[in-house]
């Protein structure tokens, strides 16, 4: 008798573990004609924001890039990159029309955690000396003449209130950084005073988003790129607007009658997205409350989180593992997006990714078959509601730029460049993402849109968008 009692007593539980399983899958649902919505509701955000200052959830910042590359940049340039969880120092050599890309070279650094919620002058006062070490390793190939400055493009990934092309004010942090009194500062400015400190003799010719890079570097190599999304540890997208169809310019109409957007649709919000009780409790006990809700169901740094917050649920309501919750299971953000994706992506026939993964993040050891399956169906729901979403976001930016539809006779390629690690390393969301988007779109202009992954664009962007606002223009076309 009492084996039976016990037997039915897990699998009570189990149907209690599968009840909220089916319950998130529906909260998570993204049928199509909800992503039509979302992609709608996103042009019309896009329209409000550009219209006037604070007019939408959406920024729509202005950039003050109004000339994407055309391969004629020339000369030694650098780049600092910083935004995600790592930052990167970059020096590349531009050989204009004829040679291209002659040489790039970088340094990939950790940002200490406790840099991130720090001080401005610790943050910056860090990046000035890793740049200052990377310039004083260089050979002798690349010293500039006598009186001649160094030049660097500043990838800044963060909302900045953009002043000139190389100016701004930081408007708020997002992701995992949060240091008071940065905000309303502006930013090269501290950079310049730390790279002043360090004693090196270095301009910042220009301040761009990772987004507006990425762009840039995509158009480098692909005449048709223009728009620019990543999907990392944030969420973003800038795309090329013209000049006349931003009200809140009243600046003079750029040649190009062009203008690059920064979107920051990190921020979008709206009723039609699918969010779920995990999201909410997620959102309340972030650095942001309130803030960049879009990005907290789509990005890198935040899916894992979802994923522990419902099988953290599930333990406690199913006791799936013990009698208690096993203690790690509490721990916000243990479980990292490229965990979860190293699960989702398991195709041993015992789960045995899983079971270690398991076993060493949340010391959870002993687990069933069963068990590791369901775990598995949680890291795809969540995945597959963020991939759909940002292909909903996409499609949104392409209606904005009236590419969405067919028109007969038009050979036109539009290309949107893409970057950041979920992207790069998440195949199954990247997969996911990619052919909602091909649905989204028909067959036929879908096979006009393509999607091309932009490998560290934002660094080489920058650099590259730097030599075309050189102090040095013109001086030496040698
Ligand atoms: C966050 C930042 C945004 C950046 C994105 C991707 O959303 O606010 O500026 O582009 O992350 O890194």
């Amino acid at each position: 008798a009492l084996v039976v009692r016990q037997r039915m007593r897990c699998s009570g539980h189990w149907s209690k573990a599968t009840a909220i399983v089916k319950e998130l899958e529906e909260k998570c649902g993204t049928p199509i004609a909800k992503l039509r919505q979302v992609a709608d509701a996103m042009t019309v955000e896009m329209h409000a924001g550009l219209a006037s200052e604070g007019g939408s959830k959406l920024k729509m910042i202005i950039s003050y890039v109004d000339n994407l590359p055309n391969g004629n940049e020339k000369g030694l340039f650098y780049a600092l990159d910083l935004g995600g969880t790592n930052f990167r120092v970059l020096r590349v050599q531009l050989g204009g029309k004829d040679r291209g890309l002659i040489n790039q070279e970088f340094t990939e650094v950790a940002i200490p955690e406790n840099l991130m919620v720090g001080t401005t002058e610790g943050l910056f006062d860090f990046i000035a000396s890793e740049l200052t070490k990377f310039v004083g390793k260089e050979g002798p190939e690349y010293q500039l003449p006598p009186g001649r400055q160094r030049e660097l493009g500043f990838t800044f990934s963060f909302p900045v209130q953009q002043t000139s092309i190389n100016s701004g004010s930081l408007i708020k942090w997002t992701k995992g950084f949060s240091i008071d009194d940065t905000v309303g500062q502006d930013v090269v400015a501290e950079l310049s005073k730390a790279i002043e400190k360090q004693g090196l003799d270095m301009r910042v010719s220009a301040l761009v988003n990772d987004t507006v890079g990425t762009l840039a570097g995509g158009r480098y190599n692909n005449n048709d790129v223009v728009a620019a999304v990543i999907l990392g540890t944030g969420t973003n997208a800038a795309y090329v607007e013209r000049a006349q169809a931003i009200p809140k310019w009243h600046g003079l109409l750029p040649k190009s009658g062009d203008m690059v957007i920064n979107m920051e649709w990190g921020n979008f919000r709206s009723a039609h997205l699918p969010l779920t009780e995990y999201d909410h409790s997620l959102d309340t006990e972030s650095l942001n409350p309130g803030d960049q809700i879009f990005e907290k169901i789509i990005s890198g740094m935040y899916l894992g989180e979802i994923v522990r917050r419902a099988l953290y649920r599930i333990a406690e309501e199913a006791s799936i593992f013990d009698e208690t919750v096993p203690p790690k299971l509490k721990v916000p953000f243990i479980l990292r997006t490229p965990d979860m994706s190293a699960m989702h992506h398991d195709t041993s026939y015992d789960l045995k990714v899983v079971r270690d993964i398991l076993k060493n993040v949340f010391e959870i050891s002993n687990t069933s078959l069963k068990v590791r399956k369901l775990i598995v169906e949680l890291c795809n729901i969540v995945a597959t509601r963020g991939a759909r979403l940002a292909a909903a976001g996409i499609l949104g930016v392409l209606k904005k730029l009236g590419r969405d539809v067919h028109r007969d006779g038009e050979k036109q390629k539009t290309v949107v460049a893409l970057d950041g690690g979920l992207f790069e390393h998440y195949t199954e969301y990247s997969k996911c993402m990619e052919n909602t988007l091909r649905e989204l779109l028909g067959e036929d202009v879908g096979a006009s849109i393509v999607i091309e992954h932009s490998n560290d664009g934002s660094g080489i962007g920058a650099a590259l968008i730097a030599a075309s606002h050189s102090q040095y223009l013109g001086v030496d076309e040698s």
